[in-house]
């Protein structure tokens, strides 16, 4: 019987053995073997299929990151998922997996702030350069490769801008001039896109979001091909860059309903945008005007979409931004999203990536918006009074 994914996450990681629905917790810095000979035996079988879940220590994991591993091997459709301690994490091993002092990588001009920070700033440490593109004129990506390009890195939709960009001329680029691609794929994750599938070399995404779902936890994933598993098996092996049992088992058990969340993350951010879009005061940041580019980038490539947003504001008076959000009584004042609640953000200059791309004037503003699994007539009602607010 060939069943469903959404199926499979419910009856997958059963653990027979111990007689539990849901696979033990398995934590270990030393791994106890019978004799000598078993170590070797099992160091050569982890030589030989070095997905297998061969472990001689802890730091190879356990079968709780395994399981893990599998599970998401099978969402992404890729060759293998490499798990690491947060989602940064897995940005940080998919550049350094492929990118060596003298290269160059291309990377959306868009990209969230610590993103940019690490590739605009750090990088120039180890002697490699950040060329950023415009995400929605792919020549400045055609114009700005040399030689020395390694990576094309993408973020979609850039999660404070929300612009989508057209993949397909992504990969094709890419594919043309032999160079590697990446995608941070937080936003949407592979259960409505699937970069490996679709050409992708390497794709990131924040476990600590719609993964694990509940804001308790944190973790990233990097799925990648055949073509560069043993780069970034090396770069895995060297850095120590590995998500811990205990985590591994949150992320497991959010993964779950990760189907059942998503879908009404979707469903309600689809109400409070139909809500929104009918304001003048601001223009809302999501794929729902459907003539505009970024609704056919979307729609061209996404099966779905989740529940973050943005809202761009024009006014003079920040103070009545700021009491606008404020008076927001269901949404939490924090950073990140993708887990159940709601959550509303003002976004400062410094975090809103390239403010170009926003074409942030002084009287305008950036609210981010997460939209939760509460009961949407609720959250339009919040919304509604909040807005009273706003000059
Ligand atoms: C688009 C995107 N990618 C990656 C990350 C990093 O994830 P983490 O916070 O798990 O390190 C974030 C976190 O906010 C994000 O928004």
């Amino acid at each position: 019987m060939n069943n469903s994914f959404k199926t499979f996450l419910k009856h997958t990681a059963k653990d027979f053995h111990n007689q539990s629905v849901n696979p033990p917790v398995v934590r270990a810095s030393t791994i106890i073997f019978k004799s000598m000979q078993h170590i070797r035996k099992t160091q050569a079988k982890a030589q030989k299929n070095p997905i297998g879940g061969h472990y001689d220590y802890g730091r190879q994991g356990t079968s709780t990151t395994h399981i893990l591993q599998k599970i998401l091997t099978k969402l992404e459709e890729s060759y293998h998922v490499f798990t690491t301690p947060t989602g940064f994490g897995a940005v940080f091993l998919a550049i350094f997996s492929v990118a060596r002092p003298g290269d160059e990588i291309l990377i959306t001009d868009s990209v969230y702030s610590p993103t940019r920070i690490l590739t605009q700033d750090f990088l120039k440490e180890f002697n490699i350069k950040a060329v950023f593109f415009d995400p929605h004129d792919l020549k400045t990506i055609e114009k700005n490769i040399t030689k020395k390009t390694k990576l094309i890195f993408v973020e979609n939709p850039g999660s404070n801008s929300f612009e989508f960009q057209d993949l397909g001329k992504i990969i094709s680029i890419a594919r043309k001039n032999k160079i590697l691609t990446a995608i941070d794929n937080t936003w949407a994750t592979p259960y409505y896109f699937k970069p490996i599938k679709f050409g992708f070399d390497m794709s990131i995404v924040s476990a600590t979001k719609y993964y694990s779902g509940h804001s308790d936890v944190m973790g990233g994933s990097l799925a990648v091909n055949k073509k560069v598993f043993n780069k970034v098996k090396t770069a895995e092996r060297n850095t120590g860059l590995r998500l811990g049992p205990d985590d591994a088992y949150l992320i497991t058990r959010g993964l779950r309903t990760l189907d059942v969340r998503l879908d009404r993350h979707s469903e309600n951010a689809k109400k409070v945008a139909e809500f929104l879009s009918q304001n003048k005061k601001f223009k809302l940041l999501y794929p729902y005007k459907k003539n505009s580019y970024n609704f056919k980038m979307w729609k061209k490539y996404y099966s779905g979409a989740s529940g973050l947003m943005g809202l761009k504001i024009k006014s003079n008076n920040t103070n009545s931004v700021r009491k606008f959000v404020n008076s927001l009584k269901l949404f939490g004042y924090g950073y990140s999203w993708g887990g159940f609640e709601s959550l509303a953000l003002h976004q400062e200059y410094r975090e809103t990536g390239n403010r170009k791309y926003l074409n942030l004037s002084k009287d305008e503003h950036l609210v981010r918006l997460h939209i939760g699994l509460e009961d949407p007539s609720d959250l339009i009602a919040d919304i509604k009074q909040a807005l009273k607010h706003l000059k």
